[in-house]
């Protein structure tokens, strides 16, 4: 860990002092109407948790009762604990049984636009159908409670319904999202032995076909453990079957029966594993359970997204990162939501796509990532102007910190200074929302996460665990147990303790710098560890060094982020070469597409600096601030293929790290 804070937003959210207030028209229709309500709510949650998540969990459906709320681990902390113990349960149930069996039948589940404009409706009813005659299929091949399954699939229904339709069953699904290349799909389907891979021929995104069983292909000749794939016609492209191995989803459908009564699963059975980036070069495999993670995603996109009957619910997340399953997938349909999917990009035909889309399906709630909003933002308020908007009552951000002008920007043309903004952090690891306004009771400060949600108790400490004062920079941690956070990481259980337990004895770490301002509300300062935050997508520097140096002609590398108006975060590669090459802009070209290819395009550098020796300290550790002081001040323009001579910068300014 490093003592540096990537703030990018730090100096602006450090004079930040504007207020919103919800409205009282917002206020008097939500489910918490003030702010003594939250702090009654709140104070009970995390004075007496175990009746707060009790209750929160009694709105869903047990097949049997917990016998205890929750078991700490054994050093009394959150490492280890179990909630719900002894209950049972299945979250494709609470998802879609309990709706389609009762009054939400014919209420529209899903409801996805393609990119090329088709419109679909699947009701709760239909979903019901397809979920079982899918997890039917996947029982038929075999597959059964616990095994793992990869589902590598663009925005679709059928994302969603393979998602249920394992989660039925009990096997653990385990998401590639559609962006990752071969390499990254077998990595990720090798590390947990899937047998199965649930992809589909091809999607669409800014007018091209992304071939995503063709990547599938590539990637499962080294993957022996895959006995199946079953494929989607998505688009009718031409995809190569593998005899004995591939089946189409829509003949297999036809073919299965229709009922599939739901596996009776533990409070801690797995539900699934997603791959996130750490501070490694391999990505990790957090395992989620799931009775806490049906609890809190339920509660959570109940209460922040403050979801109604008639709401119209857009998330525009991929299911291929976490925010995709807890709220887009599970969070809203465990509350009867409709639940808008897009397929494409936002700048396709043009760039008011989202905003057609809102008024033609009058979207309600609608939460989105600070990335997506600068680009907005970049592209111009005349794309929105065109639009009424009317539908939308409520906004979301999630994924980094939002800067405050892009926040008002949100609020004043998008929501017509009308919709709260519900600014939400959390992470892959903590499974649902952690801290966020609740959006009828608190009043937001753009920049700001604002207050934890029910029951999380967050503080900001020394590298040494002592808290913070209000108004100062720190780390953040978690002091109590919740109940959606990951469990462990796949195969590794060290290596969970050693990433989020160990560094603050007895906490929760985030990995995030934080402050706490004197209303005790939160201002999210960025990581602290060598993670990047790359247009919302986590990345490890670590990753992308592997994949760097895997290059025949590079002999070492080191990556760093630096701030970047659109992305956030832009990654700069420091590359030495091994003997032998030279420098061109040629070879520059060639690095940058490897990493694509390797880890998949978000991880393409942004710039590669070529060096004829990393800056070291004398025990051989590479010399980050230097390089990230680098990257962000140094000037990148000009000649870019130039070695820098960092020996001399060194020596210079006798810099140790
Ligand atoms: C960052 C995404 C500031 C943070 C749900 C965290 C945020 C990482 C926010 C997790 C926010 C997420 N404000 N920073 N509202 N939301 N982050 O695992 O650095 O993809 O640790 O989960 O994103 O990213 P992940």
């Amino acid at each position: 860990m490093t003592s540096s804070v990537e703030g990018q937003n730090l100096d602006s959210s450090l004079r930040e002092n504007r207020v919103f207030a919800p409205s009282a028209e917002f206020a008097a229709k939500a489910h918490v109407k003030s702010l003594e309500e939250y702090e009654a709510m709140y104070r009970r949650s995390v004075e007496q948790p175990e009746e707060f998540w009790a209750d929160a969990a009694g709105e869903l459906e047990w097949f049997e009762k917990w016998t205890r709320v929750l078991e700490l681990g054994e050093d009394g902390s959150g490492n280890g604990a179990k909630w719900f113990v002894g209950g049972k349960l299945n979250l494709s149930h609470n998802c879609v049984d309990r709706h389609a069996l009762g009054a939400r039948k014919d209420k529209v589940a899903l409801l996805w636009e393609g990119e090329p404009g088709e419109v679909r409706r699947l009701t709760y009813g239909d979903l019901h159908e397809q979920v079982q005659r899918f997890a039917n299929v996947l029982k038929g091949l075999g597959i059964k409670k616990g095994d793992r399954v990869a589902v590598y699939m663009g925005m679709c229904p059928e994302l969603a319904i393979a998602l249920l339709a394992c989660a039925r069953i009990g096997a653990v699904h385990s998401v590639i999202f559609g962006g990752f290349a071969a390499h990254a799909i077998v990595d990720r389907v090798n590390d947990s032995e899937c047998v199965a891979v649930i992809t589909q021929d091809s999607s669409y995104r800014r007018g091209t076909e992304i071939k995503l069983k063709a990547i599938v292909d590539e990637a499962l000749e080294q993957c022996p453990t895959v006995k199946h794939v079953v494929v989607y016609r998505r688009s009718d492209t031409a995809v190569k079957m593998k005899e004995g191995r591939d089946i189409w989803w829509d003949e297999a459908l036809l073919a299965a029966e229709h009922e599939c009564a739901p596996e009776w699963m533990d409070a801690e059975d797995p539900l699934y594993l997603l791959y996130t980036s750490g501070t490694t070069g391999k990505p990790k495999g957090l395992v989620h359970t799931t009775g806490g993670y049906s609890v809190q995603t339920y509660l959570t996109s109940k209460y922040v997204f403050d979801l109604q009957e008639d709401d119209v619910y857009w998330c525009t997340a991929d299911v291929g990162w976490v925010t995709g399953h807890s709220y887009v997938v599970y969070g809203p349909l465990q509350n009867g939501a409709t639940v808008v999917m897009y397929e494409g990009a936002p700048n396709w035909p043009e760039f008011d796509r989202f905003w057609k889309i809102i008024d033609a399906h009058k979207v309600t709630v609608f939460y989105t990532a600070p990335t997506a909003i600068r680009a907005f933002t970049k592209w111009g308020a005349e794309w929105v102007r065109k639009h009424s908007l009317a539908s939308l009552r409520l906004l979301g951000t999630v994924g980094e910190p939002i800067n405050p002008e892009s926040w008002m920007w949100f609020h004043r043309e998008i929501g017509k200074e009308r919709c709260p903004i519900v600014d939400t952090y959390w992470q892959t690891e903590t499974g649902a929302i952690m801290i966020a306004p609740i959006p009828g009771a608190v009043a937001t400060k753009p920049g700001s996460a604002t207050r934890p949600f029910f029951g999380i108790v967050p503080e900001v400490v020394t590298k040494e665990g002592e808290p913070v004062p209000d108004g100062k920079g720190g780390l953040l941690v978690f002091r109590t147990a919740w109940p959606s956070m990951a469990r462990t990481v796949y195969g590794n259980p060290e290596r969970y303790e050693k990433a989020y337990w160990v560094e603050i004895p007895g906490s929760y770490f985030t990995g995030d710098g934080a402050r706490r301002d004197a209303d005790g509300y939160y201002w999210l300062m960025g990581r602290v560890d060598d993670v990047l935050n790359v247009s919302g997508h986590r990345l490890g520097t670590m990753e992308v060094e592997s994949a760097l140096v895997a290059h025949p002609k590079v002999a070492e590398a080191a990556v760093v982020g630096r701030p970047d108006d659109l992305k956030g975060q832009a990654i700069c590669a420091f590359v030495t070469l091994e003997m032998g090459h030279t420098v061109s802009e040629e070879l520059r070209q060639e690095i940058r597409q490897w990493v694509a290819k390797e880890i998949g395009a978000l991880a393409r550098p942004d710039d590669v600096r070529f060096t004829e020796a990393l800056p070291k300290t004398r025990s051989g550790k590479i010399m980050r601030r230097l390089l990230r002081e680098l990257a962000t001040t140094g000037e990148v323009k000009g000649d870019t293929t130039t070695l820098e001579d960092f020996g001399v910068i060194a020596k210079l300014r006798g810099d140790e790290e």
